[in-house]
C-alpha cells in the first residue's frame, strides 16, 4: 500500500522504505518490526534529556486535561506566564520578554520582524540583514532568506529577500569582522548568527571570541544582534546558551527545539525592553503584527515547564559534561581511521568528514544513511560531514554502537 504521507526532505522517486515508529524511551527508538534503534541525532536535534521524558509526559497528560488551548491575543493562561518568567530569570538579563510560536523558523520571522518593526517604529527605517555564509535558519520564507543559497532555495529565489552576507570564519578570522564592520557602518537592521555552531551547513565551528567580536562591532555600529540558539541552546555546545562561551547578550534571542526537551512543538523570541518599548505606545498602528494559532498553547508550555523544571532540578550540566567527554573519547579514536578527516567537538557535538571524494564515497550520505539504519542507528550525515548528537542520556554502550557502526561502514566502503 502507498502512503498518502508526503515526507519532508525527502526524495520520495527513491522508493527508500520509510521505517513504522512505534515508541520511544530514552536515547532509542523503537520500529514495527521490533528493531531497537539508538538516535544518534536526537530526531533532528530536539530530544534533550531523552525521549518520552517522564516529567515531561506527566505534564502534557495533566494540562491535557485542563486547558487544551485559548486564544493568545487578549487572553493569557498560568503555562505561558510561569513559562515567560522562568525564561527571563534563566535567560541572561535584559531579554525581558518573550514573544510565543510554534518552530524554530517562526521564532527567526519574529526576530526578523521585531527587528524591522523596531527601526520602523523608531523612524529609522533600516532594513538591511546582515548574515553568516554557510547559515541556517528554517525553511519558512524569510529564515530561507537569510540562509545559505543553494539546492534547497533554488527553486523559491523570487520569493526571497536580499541580505548582506559576510564570509564563515576561517584560520583568520579578521575578514570576517572587516566585512561586518564595512557592512555595519554602511548601515543595517540586525544581524542574525548561529552562535559558535552552523548546524545544517555542515557543522561548521568557530571560536567563541569571534563572536564577541561580532557583538562587539555589532554594538558600536547600532545593528541589532540576533542570535539564533534554535540548535546550539539547552546545552548543546556545553553550555545553557552557546552565547554564554563568548559573554555575548543578543538584542533578540531565537529558542526553539530543546525548549519542551523535544517533546512537542514550541519557541520563543527573547526580546530586550528597548525593542519591546518600540512598540509599546496607545496607538495600535504600532503593535507587534504576528501571531499564529497556536500561539503559546498551554499543552506545549506545560511541556516546557517541566523541561525547565529538570533543568533547575536535576544535574543537566554535569550529564551534558559526561557525554562531552565520552564524545571527546570517541572522536579521538575515529579521527584516526584513514577516511575521516577533519575531527572537531563543541560539547556534546561530535563532527567529522568522511569519504574521498570520488567514486563509492562521494555519494556517501544516502549510503552511510541506510547503513546506520540497517545497523539500528538513526544517522543522518549533512553531505560527507557526519555527526553524533544524541540525547544527554545516552549511556555508553549505546554510543560505542553509534561509532562501531560508522566505522564498520567506512572499512566496508574503503574494502
Ligand atoms: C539554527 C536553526 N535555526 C532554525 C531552525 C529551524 O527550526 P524548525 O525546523 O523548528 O523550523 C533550525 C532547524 O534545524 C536550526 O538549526
Amino acid at each position: 500500500m502507498t502512503s498518502p504521507v508526503w515526507h519532508p526532505f525527502t526524495q520520495h522517486g527513491l522508493g527508500e522504505a520509510i521505517p513504522l515508529v512505534t515508541h520511544a524511551d530514552g536515547a532509542a527508538i523503537h520500529t514495527a518490526d521490533g528493531a531497537r534503534i539508538v538516535d544518534a541525532i536526537s530526531s533532528w536535534w530536539v530530544t534533550t534529556h531523552g525521549h518520552n521524558h517522564p516529567r515531561i509526559a506527566a505534564a502534557i497528560a495533566d494540562q491535557a486535561q485542563r486547558l487544551d488551548q485559548i486564544i493568545f491575543a487578549g487572553w493569557t493562561h498560568e503555562p505561558a506566564e510561569t513559562l515567560a518568567q522562568a525564561l527571563v530569570d534563566l535567560m541572561p538579563a535584559p531579554l525581558a520578554h518573550v514573544f510565543y510560536s510554534d518552530s524554530g523558523s517562526t521564532s527567526v520571522e519574529v526576530a526578523l520582524k521585531m527587528a524591522l518593526g523596531y527601526w520602523a517604529n523608531r523612524g529609522e527605517p533600516h532594513d538591511r540583514i546582515l548574515v553568516m555564509e554557510h547559515s541556517y535558519h528554517g525553511d519558512t520564507i524569510g529564515a530561507m532568506s537569510v540562509g545559505a543559497r543553494g539546492v534547497f532555495t533554488r527553486s523559491y529565489t523570487p520569493l526571497l529577500f536580499d541580505v548582506g552576507t559576510i564570509p564563515f570564519p576561517g584560520a583568520d578570522a579578521q575578514p570576517t569582522l572587516d566585512a561586518l564592520e564595512a557592512q555595519a557602518r554602511a548601515g543595517a537592521a540586525a544581524l542574525i548568527v548561529e552562535p559558535l555552531v552552523l548546524g545544517a551547513g555542515g557543522m561548521k565551528f568557530y571560536a567563541p571570541e569571534i563572536l564577541t567580536e561580532m557583538r562587539a562591532i555589532c554594538a558600536r555600529y547600532g545593528v541589532l544582534f540576533i542570535a539564533d540558539e534554535v540548535m546550539t541552546g539547552w546545552g548543546r555546545t556545553g553550555t545553557l546558551l552557546a552565547c554564554k562561551q563568548a559573554r555575548v547578550v543578543p538584542d533578540l534571542l531565537c529558542l526553539s527545539k530543546g525548549l519542551t526537551g523535544g517533546a512537542v512543538p514550541l519557541a520563543v523570541t527573547m526580546a530586550t525592553p528597548e525593542i519591546f518599548d518600540a512598540h509599546y505606545a496607545t496607538d495600535r498602528a504600532r503593535m507587534f503584527f504576528h501571531s499564529s494559532s497556536y500561539t503559546a498553547n498551554p499543552i506545549a508550555c506545560a511541556a516546557a515547564n517541566a523541561n525547565l523544571a529538570i533543568w533547575r532540578d536535576e544535574p543537566v550540566i554535569a550529564r551534558i559534561d559526561l557525554l562531552a567527554t565520552r564524545q571527546a573519547d570517541r572522536l579521538a579514536r575515529i579521527a584516526a581511521h584513514p577516511s575521516v578527516t577533519g575531527a572537531r567537538r563543541a560539547g556534546t557535538i561530535a563532527a567529522f568528514e568522511i569519504g574521498g571524494g570520488e567514486g563509492y564515497l562521494a555519494d556517501i550520505a544516502p549510503l552511510l544513511t541506510r547503513y546506520a539504519r540497517e545497523n539500528n542507528v538513526l544517522l543522518r550525515p549533512l553531505g560527507d560531514t557526519v555527526y553524533v548528537m544524541p540525547p544527554y542520556c545516552i549511556d555508553e554502550a549505546d554510543l560505542d554502537a553509534v561509532y562501531a557502526m560508522v566505522e564498520h561502514f567506512l572499512d566496508e566502503a574503503s574494502a
